[in-house]
């Protein structure tokens, strides 16, 4: 993503964003602009990956999963506690944070650490995690920062660790600008492309379905660095 594509300088890019975020509420229908309602089919398309790739060969352990643009806790509290013993949150908006310490309820004793920042200064702690999960936020990183997050990314995994996105991809196969929140929603080369210069593989790719008509279509990557064999 380039500069002509958003016409911002970097700085703007991000203000813009964490300005939009400042103003929306610290709900699921806030964290999901409006489309609260798809939760539960979000959560359980995710669940079923995670079953699948917990029953393949060398599998990612179940001890710690970090949460990537965790907003309120969301995917933590419905996806990660119940299949991780600890989960790390990092998330820009820090209220939204507050927020999630209330919101995890009985399952505030799994979370570890909340991280008030933005992935583009976020470096996780080395061979920390089984699972790294990112969704719906990187469409506020640029390309380069994107591409050395995902690299900083592979440092904080375990042997058998994976990151996995999942992310709106646009049908057009352009790069979609969404001038409201400061996002871009890429196309699937794009996310190639990204994949292959962050030195990732993408061993997996699962398409969620059941969500509404008229919704990007909505895809997860299991990656894991092409350094390990
Ligand atoms: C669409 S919401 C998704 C939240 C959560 N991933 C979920 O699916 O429920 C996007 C989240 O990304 C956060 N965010 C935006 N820009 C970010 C950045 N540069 N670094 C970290 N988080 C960011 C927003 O504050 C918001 O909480």
């Amino acid at each position: 993503m380039s500069a002509e594509v958003t016409e911002k300088s970097d700085n703007d890019f991000y203000s813009d964003a964490a300005n939009y975020w400042s103003e929306i509420p610290a709900t699921i229908d806030g964290m999901l602009g409006g489309f609260g309602f798809i939760s539960q089919t979000d959560i359980k398309g995710s669940k079923m990956l995670l079953k699948q790739l917990f029953n393949t060969r060398n599998p990612p352990g179940r001890q710690y999963a970090l949460d990537c643009g965790a907003g309120i806790g969301r995917i933590s509290k419905f996806l990660l506690t119940d299949l991780f013993d600890n989960v790390d949150m990092v998330e820009q908006n820090s209220l939204f944070l507050e927020q999630a310490k209330n919101y995890m309820g009985i399952k505030t004793p799994k979370i570890g650490n909340f991280y008030s920042i933005g992935l583009q200064n976020f470096k996780p702690e080395p061979k920390k995690y089984d699972i790294i999960w990112i969704q719906w936020v990187l469409g506020h990183l640029t390309d380069i920062d994107l591409i050395n997050f995902l690299m900083s990314c592979q440092d904080g995994l375990k042997p058998n660790g994976v990151i996995i996105i999942k992310e709106n991809i646009t049908s057009s196969d352009e790069i979609e600008m969404d001038r409201q929140d400061s996002s871009v929603t890429r196309p699937m080369w794009l996310f190639r492309r990204i994949f292959d210069k962050a030195n990732l593989v993408c061993y997996r790719q699962m398409k969620q379905h059941n969500f509404p008509k008229g919704l990007y279509t909505v895809y997860m990557f299991v990656l894991k660095s092409k350094k390990i064999k």
